[in-house]
């Protein structure tokens, strides 16, 4: 949660960091602010809203600075204000930080430096640093040595960067645990120090991670880390991936939207390399690193990753036959599991930031068990902590609402599935070729469904623009779709939707069910479940609720049950999980639309969430 990032270059140090910012908003939208070097000091410029407001007010007043750092925020010690808003600025005007993480002895530091004589001008946790950072340098300190005498006074988990009028060309960045990742990109010209890759220049194309305890100070030409006692790092770079850039958001008028339309293309990046249809084979190389001798499979996540862990524990179990538990990340990182060596766990996150997944990582190799990390970020702290990571295939992910990111994976942890499946023994050759041809098939499905966006669209504006509160069956495989359904909806159209296991109406949730609360459905194709969910419309229906199914397009029984039906076009059974998330996030969208929300920045969230 909130984005920094600080440029030392030759070039113009607002420009870069203004399209910084915009890459980096998703981390937090609620203020944004910039401070920069120029001939008359330090200048500072911050206002609460999104980044654009911010560029409206700048007017020149920069100048020519090249070196500067910025901050996108999401508030926790302090309302979302232009004063709250980073950068902070030291009492004498000669320092300026901009930080991400909490100060747990913030209430002591204020009070001290206030008994000092030091006056506050917000209510951040934060401003205490630049006037921590700027007594260090009174007392003779360079930058660097006061930024990291200040960073020993701090408790909690950090990362800050700092300018000072002093050393005008410089920016100091340190890390102190782990709130948020802190990167250096080295160009001709230009070093940039960031909370992620995405504020990365077109020109950088490795990267290297600063840790924990480590200092860094940049200039335009140069770069030295150092560690706590001030001593040299030297470290290696990482080749930076292309896919970590964000994209444009073309002919789109949101990203949720491109990224919805978007999936078939992902799905196929998921698969890239990995299926051979002509052998046939699955081949995920990571997967060998799977210790042989598993007892037990733990899927662990937070929000739509928590819930493609679910889906996911169903299927490896399933196709490899090994006991899985699934939970939420923080829950595990909460309690002293049971765990060993003969458990692996499966950390499933998009972004690879996330507090909770980190600890639940931290907690099982504490414990001695394996981890795999099932990411979209190449680059993550998740990827650097893990034994082994796979990389979902789906690029950037800029909507605060998670979409292809859910999908890819929800399908790279099938084929995990049926990769071990079959390297075990589990499956018969028969099963093996049936269900890879089930993926080949996934791509087309899902553009099919994807074209059916306009009945979507009418639902939402007919039907959902004014509906407070909803619920979501589903059973099986689609018990986790209509969960991520619902969530779906609460954050990204602010409907209350519960998402429930159908099996659990009748102990409780019936009571809910009324005309002004519609229940969407999820129907499999054949088979038992489909009986039992055809049960659930008759009980939704006979106690005055309305019903809207989701199901194959050639179910006329429930076509002719239902109110109202959103067909699924395809006959394999496999697909359905996939399919269904398709109208799930649609109507997620149009709804959101008709309400007049913002779908890609939907109100007190942020797309990663590096806070406990
Ligand atoms: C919802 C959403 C969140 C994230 C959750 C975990 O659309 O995106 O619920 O899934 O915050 O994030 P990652 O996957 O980055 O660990």
């Amino acid at each position: 949660m909130c984005g920094i990032v600080g440029y030392a270059g030759y070039g113009d140090a607002k420009t870069f960091l203004l399209r910084a910012l915009n890459n980096l908003e998703y981390r937090g939208y609620d203020s944004a602010g910039i401070a920069a070097i120029n001939g008359h000091g330090i200048t500072t410029i911050k206002r609460a809203g999104r980044v654009s407001a911010l560029e409206e007010t700048i007017n020149g007043q920069f100048g020519q600075a090249t070196t500067g750092i910025a901050h996108t925020r999401w508030a926790t010690h302090g309302s979302p204000t232009d004063v709250n808003a980073h950068p902070h600025v030291s009492y004498d005007g000669k320092v300026a930080i901009a930080h991400n993480g909490i100060i747990e002895n913030h209430a002591t530091l204020r009070r001290s430096l206030t008994t000092a004589g030091i006056e506050f001008n917000s209510e951040t946790d934060s401003e205490a640093i630049a006037h921590m950072i700027a007594r260090h340098m009174d007392d003779g300190a360079s930058l660097l040595e006061a930024t990291q005498r200040a960073g020993n006074e701090l408790e909690g988990l950090s990362v800050i960067l700092a300018i000072s009028s002093s050393e005008p060309d410089a920016i100091v960045g340190i890390r102190i645990g782990y709130a948020g990742s802190l990167i250096l990109g080295e160009a001709n010209g230009a070093r940039v120090l960031a909370s992620n890759t995405m504020a990365m220049p077109a020109e950088v194309t490795a990267v290297t991670h600063i840790d924990h305890c480590e200092a860094v100070r940049i200039t335009r030409d140069r770069a030295e880390i150092a560690d706590v006692i001030g001593a040299t790092v030297v470290k290696a770079q990482v080749p930076l991936k292309p896919d970590n850039r964000i994209t444009e958001i073309g002919e789109y008028e949101h990203f949720m939207r491109k990224e919805i339309s978007e999936q078939a293309a992902a799905v196929q990046g998921a698969m890239r390399g990995r299926i051979d249809f002509s052998k046939p084979r699955i081949d995920i190389p990571e997967i060998d690193r799977i210790p042989n001798e598993l007892d037990r499979i733990i899927l662990a996540g937070m929000g739509t990753s928590h819930f493609a862990a679910m889906a996911g524990s169903r299927w490896i179990e399933r196709l490899a036959q090994i006991p899985t538990t699934v939970e939420y990340a923080g829950e595990l990182a909460d309690r002293e599991p049971v765990m060993g060596r003969r458990d692996l766990l499966i950390a499933v996150t998009q972004s690879g930031e996330t507090y909770d997944t980190l600890t639940a990582i931290e907690t099982a190799k504490r414990k001695g068990s394996a981890v795999c990390v099932v990411t979209a970020s190449a680059h993550s702290e998740a990827t650097r902590m893990a034994d082994f990571a796979i990389d979902i295939g789906a690029g950037a992910e800029v909507a605060v609402p998670s979409t292809k990111t859910f999908i890819n994976s929800m399908l790279v942890l099938y084929m995990m599935g049926l990769q071990i499946g079959n390297d075990r023994g589990k499956l018969s050759q028969l099963e093996f070729v049936r269900q890879i041809e089930s993926i080949v098939a996934l791509p087309r499905a899902i553009n099919r469904t994807i074209g059916q966006e306009s009945d979507v669209e009418e639902l939402a504006l007919d039907r959902f623009k004014d509906v407070d509160n909803l619920l979501m069956l589903g059973r099986g495989d689609l018990f986790p779709i209509a969960l991520e359904g619902a969530l779906k909806m609460k954050e990204t159209a602010y409907v209350h939707a519960e998402g429930c296991s159908a099996s659990e109406m009748k102990h409780g949730i019936n009571a809910l069910i009324e005309p002004a609360t519609p229940t969407i459905v999820l129907i499999p194709k054949n088979g038992e479940l489909r009986t039992k969910m055809l049960t659930s419309i008759y009980e939704v229906q006979s106690r005055g609720g309305e019903v809207i199914a989701i199901a194959h397009e050639m179910d006329f029984e429930v076509e002719e049950l239902a109110d109202r039906m959103i067909p699924i076009a395809s006959d394999d059974e496999e697909h359905f999980p996939f399919l269904m998330t398709i109208p799930l996030q649609q109507l997620a969208y149009y709804t959101a639309l008709a309400r007049g929300i913002d779908p890609d920045r939907p109100r007190n969230l942020a797309k990663t969430v590096t806070v406990a």
